[in-house]
C-alpha cells in the first residue's frame, strides 16, 4: 500500500518542484525580509495563503506570526459578501496606522476582493501598494519588486490553467495534524447571487499525481487528515489521455494491488470518486474529507466510494441555499426541492442514517416569501442537518441577481428569517448530537482544547468536535471515546 517508489518517479519526473526547507531555523533566519499573512473567507483562501507562502519563501521571505515584526503584509481577502469585505476595510485603516510608523512596510491585496476590485482597489485603499488575484501567485515575488521601487503593482489576470500543482505549500498556523489540498480552482456554475465565478474565474481540476503526492508528503510528515478542497468537488475532471495510458501500471501501483474501481482503471478520465479512492488508498490512518460538494452533481459512485473505506469521513457538506424549488431556480442551483430530497435520500440508504450532513442557507434572496421562507425550514427539519453555514442575503455587484432581480426583501425581514433558521438548526445539531451520547466514538486528536490544558479535543468520523481529558496522549493519534454529554456544538467524553 505504500506509494513512495512511484511517487519518487513522479516527482523526479516532475517539471519545476519547489522544494523547500521548512526548519524552525529558517524561519527565525536572520537577515530575512518577513512576510505576514492574514486569510478570510473560505477554506480554499487559506489553502491559497500556503501557496503564496511557499513562493515568498523561495524568493527568500520568511514568514512571521505578528503583523508588527513584518516588512510585507498581505491580506488574502473574501468578497462573498459585503461584511466579508467590509471587515478588511477595517483591518487596513489599522494597516494604516502601522504604515505610518514604517513607511517601507509594503501592503499587498490578495485574493478574491482583490480580483473583484482591481486597480479601483488602489484608488479607494491608499495604504495598499500591491494588488494581486488568485491566479497571480506566482507573480508575486515581482510585484513585491515593483512595489518596492516606489510603483504600485497590480496583477489579476484570471487563468484557465493555473492549479500551482508543483508548488508544495508552507502550512501556517498548522497543528500538524490536519492540511487542507486544493483540487481544483475557480467555478463554473452561476448561481445568481455568487461572485465566486468572477473572482476566481473557470473551473479546472488539478494534476491527480500532484494531489496524492502532497497528501502523501503530509503523511509521511505526521499528518492523519487531508482535506480535498474545491468549490465543486463534484465536478472534478481530470483528462490525461496520454498520462493515464502511460501511467495505468502507476495507477495500479497509486492504489496497491487491491481490485482497483473502474473510475480509476478503464476511462483514461478521473471523477471525483476516482480521486478520493486514490487519496483513501494512502493509508489506512489517513482520514479523507472534502468541500463542497453540489447537489446537482454528487453522484453514487462517490458515495459508494465512500461506504467502502473507513478512512473516508463519513460526512458530507451539500449546501441547500434554499427550501423552495421557486427560489432555488431564481438562484440558478439548477436543481429543486424533491432533487435535493432524493439526494438526501441517497446518502441515507448508501451511507446510513450515521453520515453527518451540512449545509449552507441563504435568508430573503430576492422575492423570497414568507411561505418560501417557511420551506427552507421544512427542509431543514426533514433532512435534520448536523450543522449549518446560515447566511442573510448579500447583494454582490455585478452577479446575475444584481443584474436581474431587485434585493427587495427588508434588512429586518432577512435578519428575522435567518434568525429563524439559525434557532432551527441549534435544535437540530442539539439533537443529532445527543444520538452520539453513549456511543464510543473514533476520534483524531487535534491539540488541546481551546477551555483547558488539562482536555484535548479532536474530530470524530462526521467532524463534531469531541473534547475529553488529556492523560498520556498526543495530538496526531486515533482514541476511542465514549461519548457521555453534548451540546449543541460539542461532545464531551471519556477515552475508553
Ligand atoms: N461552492 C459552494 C459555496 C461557496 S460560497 C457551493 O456552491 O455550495 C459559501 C456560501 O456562501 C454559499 O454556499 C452561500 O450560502 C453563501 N453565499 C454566497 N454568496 C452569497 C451572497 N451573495 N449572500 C449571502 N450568502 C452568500
Ligand atoms: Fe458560487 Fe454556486 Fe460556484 Fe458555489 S457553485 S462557488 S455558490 S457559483
Ligand atoms: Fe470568499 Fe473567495 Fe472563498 S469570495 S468564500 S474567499 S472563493
Amino acid at each position: 500500500m505504500t506509494l513512495i517508489p512511484e511517487l519518487t518517479i513522479l516527482q523526479a519526473a516532475d517539471k519545476e518542484h519547489i522544494d523547500l526547507p521548512r526548519t524552525l531555523e529558517d524561519e527565525l533566519a536572520i537577515g530575512k525580509k518577513r512576510l505576514y499573512i492574514e486569510s478570510y473567507g473560505c477554506q480554499m483562501n487559506f489553502a491559497d495563503s500556503e501557496i503564496v507562502a511557499a513562493v515568498m519563501r523561495n524568493a527568500g521571505y520568511a514568514t512571521t506570526s505578528t503583523a508588527e515584526d513584518a516588512d510585507v503584509i498581505f491580506l488574502n481577502t473574501c468578497a462573498i459578501r459585503d461584511n466579508a469585505e467590509q471587515k478588511v476595510r477595517h483591518r487596513l485603516k489599522h494597516l494604516t496606522g502601522l504604515k505610518r510608523q514604517k513607511p517601507e512596510l509594503l501592503v499587498g491585496m490578495l485574493g478574491c476582493m482583490a480580483e473583484r476590485l482591481k486597480t479601483k482597489l488602489l484608488e479607494e485603499e491608499k495604504v495598499v501598494d500591491i494588488v494581486a488575484g488568485p491566479d497571480a501567485y506566482r507573480d508575486i515575488p515581482k510585484l513585491v519588486e515593483e512595489a518596492e521601487s516606489g510603483q504600485k503593482a497590480v496583477n489579476v489576470f484570471l487563468s484557465r490553467e493555473e492549479t500551482y500543482a508543483d508548488i508544495s505549500p508552507i502550512r501556517l498556523n498548522s497543528n500538524g495534524v490536519t492540511a487542507f489540498v486544493s483540487i481544483m480552482r475557480g467555478c463554473d456554475n452561476m448561481c445568481s447571487f455568487c461572485v465566486v465565478p468572477f473572482t476566481r474565474g473557470r473551473e479546472r481540476s488539478r494534476d491527480p499525481y500532484s494531489i496524492v503526492r502532497e497528501a502523501q508528503d503530509l503523511f509521511d510528515r505526521g499528518y492523519r487528515e487531508v482535506t480535498l478542497l474545491g468549490q465543486n468537488v463534484d465536478s472534478y475532471k481530470w483528462n490525461d489521455e496520454l498520462g493515464m495510458m502511460n501511467r495505468s501500471a502507476d495507477a495500479g501501483k497509486l492504489i496497491g494491488s487491491q481490485t482497483v474501481s473502474s473510475s480509476i482503471t478503464h476511462h483514461s478520465s478521473l471523477s471525483f470518486a476516482g480521486l478520493l479512492e486514490m487519496v483513501a488508498r494512502i493509508h489506512p490512518e489517513l482520514r479523507v474529507r472534502f468541500s463542497t460538494s453540489h447537489p446537482k452533481d454528487i453522484t453514487d459512485d462517490v458515495l459508494y466510494t465512500m461506504a467502502r473505506y473507513d478512512n473516508i469521513c463519513n460526512y458530507i457538506h451539500l449546501p441547500a441555499q434554499s427550501g423552495n424549488s421557486r427560489v432555488l431556480k431564481l438562484m440558478n442551483r439548477t436543481y429543486d426541492r424533491p432533487w435535493y430530497i432524493e439526494k438526501i435520500n441517497s446518502i441515507r440508504r448508501i451511507l446510513g442514517d450515521d453520515c453527518g450532513i451540512s449545509t449552507d442557507m441563504i435568508s430573503g434572496f430576492c422575492s423570497e416569501t414568507e411561505a418560501e421562507h417557511q420551506e427552507s425550514l421544512t427542509l431543514m427539519d426533514f433532512v435534520q442537518y448536523d450543522y449549518a453555514y446560515m447566511f442573510a442575503y448579500s447583494e454582490r455587484p455585478g452577479t446575475l441577481a444584481a443584474k436581474k432581480y431587485p434585493d427587495d426583501i427588508p434588512e429586518d425581514v432577512k435578519k428575522r428569517r435567518l434568525s429563524e433558521i439559525i434557532a432551527r438548526q441549534l435544535e437540530h445539531s442539539a439533537k443529532r448530537n445527543q444520538r452520539h451520547i453513549g456511543q464510543v466514538q473514533r476520534v483524531l486528536i487535534e491539540g488541546p482544547s481551546k477551555r483547558s490544558d488539562d482536555f484535548l479535543c479532536g474530530r470524530n468520523d462526521q467532524n463534531k468536535m469531541v473534547v475529553f481529558p488529556k492523560g498520556d496522549l498526543q495530538k496526531g493519534q486515533y482514541v476511542n471515546v465514549l461519548v457521555t454529554e453534548c451540546t449543541s456544538a460539542t461532545l464531551r467524553g471519556d477515552v475508553v
